[in-house]
């Protein structure tokens, strides 16, 4: 067993990211010592953590304070799990139970309200109280088959990364405030993704920057995307890899589609990181010129403090219900432990300890993954982990939490 999980210091970070490539072998980290130059002055160590068996590093744990838009249009601010990772020699001895343990009592201690991560593997994070909070979908348009129902407004323009890096990031600030489910980036993180600074190890892609301008010159959307060259009998098939498509109009973000789906030369668009429900399909003649490919969770949300989550976020119908949470950590005594008397409704919620007879008692996990509206309650305690005390009362609780629009995060982390 590890004898510690603790931050670590400056001189560490060089092993912590050996320890971290050890088990992301995939992953494109450079040399550890180059990799710990070029991240650590945008890294805060006391929220860079590791297991240790003696001196050596056998776990990574990292969380970050991000911004995460909630339904009705308010922020709060989440942190943000990352690279965790534990040693092919020291799996399954319960390092990661010992460095969630640690996170969820500094995330406490801290007050933060909501922890977010995307999960490697499904299985991983639903003992700790996290939840399945947004979907992705896997997106293939066949352009040649893709007519659209109505001209393209606006004009599309392609900047070098420079002009990119001046526009792109304000465009996304005004997409994330509307898109409950979508997390915050750093300046760092934008100078990486736009190819401004090269992380060591990171191969080079020749990424496209496309900017959408609405009629009055405004800069609304953005696209950036690379290819893939494909010629079968002399017949141009090339596959158009569409990294990234935001604007802050549902118009805007449809100009680009329709922009990228009018360039020569290419056959197919495949968008990886986009909406469950595409709203592109409905602006087309023929909507199954666009497949879902796949469709998977993406972001994971885990309720620390319930009082502070619930009434952060907006509500579209109004209820009253008394919510018994069970949160299982730490011997059944987690921080979201506790019976909520929650009294929403369009206009403000109030979220408060009750002695009251609880309505419903819910697992902290489907809580978590109802949070934002995009997993249905009642499917997140399909198979347990809800208890109805009032007839009734979980069908309440899952209106009271469902929204119109569908959350989604696109950012990786
Ligand atoms: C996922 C990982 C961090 C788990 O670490 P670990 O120290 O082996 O986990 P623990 O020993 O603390 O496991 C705690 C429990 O979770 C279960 N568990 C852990 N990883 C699991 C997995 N990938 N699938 C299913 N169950 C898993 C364990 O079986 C154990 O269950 P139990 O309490 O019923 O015995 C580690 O396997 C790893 O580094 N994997 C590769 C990198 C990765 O996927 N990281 C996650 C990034 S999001």
């Amino acid at each position: 067993m590890p004898t510690e999980v603790r931050p670590i210091g400056d001189a560490e970070l060089p092993a912590w990211f050996e320890a971290a490539s050890s088990v992301f072998f995939m992953w494109p980290w450079g040399e550890p010592q180059a990799t710990a130059d070029f991240r650590k002055a945008h890294m805060d160590l006391d929220r860079t953590r590791a297991a240790f068996d003696g001196d050596r590093i056998v776990g990574t744990f990292r969380t970050f304070p991000t911004p995460l838009t909630v339904p009705g249009g308010g922020s709060l601010t989440a942190s943000a799990v990352t690279a965790v990772t534990v040693r092919s020699t020291h799996r399954r001895r319960g390092i990661l139970s010992a460095m969630q343990a640690d996170d969820i009592a500094r995330a406490s201690a801290a007050g933060e309200a909501v922890g977010v991560l995307i999960a490697s593997e499904w299985p991983i994070y639903g003992r700790y109280g996290y939840g399945p909070a947004t979907w992705r979908g896997r997106w293939t348009l066949r352009t040649r088959a893709a007519r659209f129902k109505a001209d393209p407004i606006g004009t599309v323009e392609v900047v070098a990364a420079k002009r990119a890096r001046e526009l792109i990031p304000g465009i996304y600030e005004r997409y994330r405030a509307g898109q409950p489910g979508e997390i915050g980036r750093t300046d760092f993180r934008w100078d990486v993704d736009l190819g401004i600074v090269q992380p060591p190890g990171r191969p080079k892609v020749n990424t496209i920057f496309a900017i959408h301008r609405a009629e009055d010159g405004t800069p609304d959307g953005y696209a950036t995307y690379h290819g893939e060259e494909k010629w079968d009998d002399g017949i141009p098939d090339n596959v158009l890899i569409l990294d990234e498509l935001h604007g802050a109009s549902e118009p805007a973000e449809l100009a680009l589609w329709q922009y990228l789906a009018s360039i020569d030369l290419v056959a197919t668009i495949n968008a990886d990181t986009r909406r469950a429900r595409e709203p592109l399909m409905w602006h087309l003649e023929d909507a199954r010129a666009l497949r879902l490919r796949e469709l998977g969770e993406f972001l994971w949300v885990r309720l620390f403090d319930v009082p502070a989550a619930l009434t952060a976020r907006g509500y579209e119908r109004s209820d009253r219900l008394v919510i018994d949470v069970v949160d299982r950590l730490g011997g059944g005594n987690g921080p979201a432990t506790g019976r909520f008397e929650l009294d929403a409704s369009p206009h403000g919620a109030t979220c408060l300890p009750t002695r009251r007879d609880a309505d419903v008692t819910l697992d902290v996990a489907a809580l978590g993954a109802a949070y934002l509206g995009g997993t249905r309650l009642r499917d997140a305690v399909r198979a347990g982990g809800a208890t109805e005390s009032t007839t009734g009362a979980l069908a309440r609780a899952d209106a009271l939490l469902a929204t119109a629009d569908e959350p989604w995060c696109s950012t990786w982390f």
